[in-house]
């Protein structure tokens, strides 16, 4: 698909392009910005070779060079909107300033950071950095395309479970920047969010008021990781035992609680090579 030394050259160039940010003040949630992507990357890498194991529908794209390398690139350069939209707004709250993804695949056109690409792999890579934060995939969506778009989701989502859980248990500073402003009021939650739980809905960002909306939130991602390996490296990881052990046990919560113990067994279950 790729051999190293050409994906080097990408990694350089973005290395690069962040760098061009260092004199933003206040500039650590930056920094972890770019700690974000490579993790990002290696996930989508690790998602992409892992096809091979897979049955259908997976194992269908084993053989599609284009789509495979698009997904890679496409994770590499996902969040280069990231910044400039601190560097000007200072947030990562997209309804606070703009759309990251659609301001990252605006970057990537404009600085031509895929310009040795063909049209195809360019296309997907496009189309997949301009989706990777979307609520949910449009069905019209071609199944192509949605592949590259859910390698780079699937591996997002893997790395926002592991830097929201580090942050829903400490108190560093970046912590307002990464928990997108909710009020850390630990017996709080909001019923909106619960119901999202109970009623198989991903919640939404503008629903969080409080730090449990944010782990009832990661709970409903479980459902979305498309991929074994994800769902497996989520399970394995504990990230979200962890998650649900922070959440208040009261009866009122319980219900919710239980519905997303059920869906990290499923994760688990999972784990063996079918999605
Ligand atoms: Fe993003």
């Amino acid at each position: 698909m790729t051999t190293s030394t050409d994906l080097d050259e990408y990694e350089r160039r973005f290395i690069a392009y962040t760098a061009e940010f260092d004199d933003v003040p206040d500039a650590a949630p930056l920094r972890l910005k770019v700690e974000h992507t490579f993790r990002v990357y290696d996930h989508a890498k690790r998602i992409v070779a892992s096809l091979e194991t897979l049955e259908a529908p997976h194992r269908q794209w084993v053989g599609d060079t284009a789509a495979c390398r698009a997904a890679v690139l496409a994770a590499l350069f996902h969040d280069c909107g990231r910044f400039p939209q601190f560097k000007h707004f200072r947030t990562f709250l997209d309804a606070a300033s703009v759309n990251h993804a659609v301001l990252s695949f605006q970057t990537m056109r404009d600085r031509a950071f895929l310009q040795r690409e063909g049209a195809e792999v360019r296309g997907l890579a496009h189309c997949a950095v301009l989706l990777h934060n979307r609520y949910s995939l449009s069905p019209k969506l071609n199944e192509r395309a949605r592949f590259v778009t859910e390698v780079v989701r699937d591996a997002d989502k893997l790395d926002i479970f592991r830097i929201m859980v580090s942050y829903l248990t400490s108190a560093l500073p970046e912590k307002d920047a990464v928990l997108l402003h909710v009020k850390d009021e630990p017996e709080k939650w909001s019923p909106t969010v619960v119901d999202d739980v109970l009623n198989d809905r991903i919640a939404r960002y503008s629903d969080l008021r409080y730090i449990n909306d944010f782990r009832l939130l990661l709970g409903t991602w479980m459902d979305e990781l498309r991929f074994p390996v994800t769902r497996k490296a989520l399970a394995d990881s504990g990230l979200m035992d962890n998650v649900l052990e922070q959440l208040p046990d009261t009866p009122e919560l319980r219900p919710a609680l239980d519905v997303l113990r059920v869906k990290l067994a499923q994760c688990r279950e999972a784990a063996g090579g079918k999605a």
